[in-house]
């Protein structure tokens, strides 16, 4: 099997690139960060603190989270319901930042991801996928951009969606998530020593997947 590790801040492009990549390679696109929002979600519905691992922890056993992969995309189950839409609000991302700093909702999701990238060509796409998940990766992508572009994709996203939002909201919102996401003890967000470096400012989502692609075709052999 062959996995293609994708990590980066939030708002890079991650997951809308790779899974373009996947689609044209022919792998399996995997969102982990839909793993740790499901968490969060479930902690928010339980009405406990996202953020308090002492809360969070006894809560763990009764998680119980699956993907399910229908026509190339990836849905999230929790405790059997199909919840890939509703973790996509900023209260989820917020408590999603929250629960992955647990170390234990981090050893928790450990093996779910590894074992899908054992059955399946992956482009897997997180914050420690080349570092922790998968780090005899074939390929190991650090997809990043500035801040402010960052924030402008991720506003006119939730705009098109339908979602109220404001402009220094999302920025601010998202130089938190960088902060929690790059400080925390355990698997830090940060680039694995042999990753590639992308950075997508100023690109179009199209030069981005080509760029994406191009890399891809020159460090490993796809039949
Ligand atoms: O990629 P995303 O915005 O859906 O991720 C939600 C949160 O989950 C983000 O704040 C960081 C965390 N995350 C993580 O710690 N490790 C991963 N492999 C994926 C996501």
């Amino acid at each position: 099997m062959t996995a293609i590790a994708i990590d980066g801040p939030a708002g890079a492009g991650k997951s809308t690139i790779a899974r373009c990549a996947a689609k044209a390679i022919g792998f399996i696109y995997v969102d982990t960060g839909a793993l740790y929002r499901a968490i969060g979600l479930y902690m928010l519905n339980r009405g406990v603190d996202p953020a308090k691992a002492e809360e969070v922890r006894p809560l763990l056993q009764e998680v119980r989270i699956s993907l399910a992969f229908e026509d190339g995309e990836q849905h999230v189950l929790l405790c059997g319901r199909d919840v890939s839409q509703e973790i996509r609000t900023p209260q989820v991302s917020m408590a999603a930042s929250g629960v992955s700093a647990i170390p234990e909702v981090r050893s928790f999701l450990f093996s779910l991801q590894q074992d899908i990238a054992k059955r399946n060509n992956v482009v897997m796409d997180g914050r420690d996928i080349g570092t922790v998940v998968l780090p005899n990766a074939q390929l190991k992508i650090f997809l990043t951009a500035s801040p402010e572009e960052r924030a402008k994709r991720r506003y006119e996203e939730m705009l098109e969606k339908g979602q109220k939002v404001d402009y220094n909201n999302v920025l601010s919102d998202l130089v938190t998530r960088d902060y929690n996401d790059s400080h925390r003890a355990v698997a830090p967000l940060i680039p694995a020593e042999n990753a590639v470096i992308v950075d997508t400012t100023g690109n179009t989502l199209e030069q981005s997947v080509a760029q994406l692609i191009s890399i891809i075709q020159n460090r490993i052999n796809i039949d």
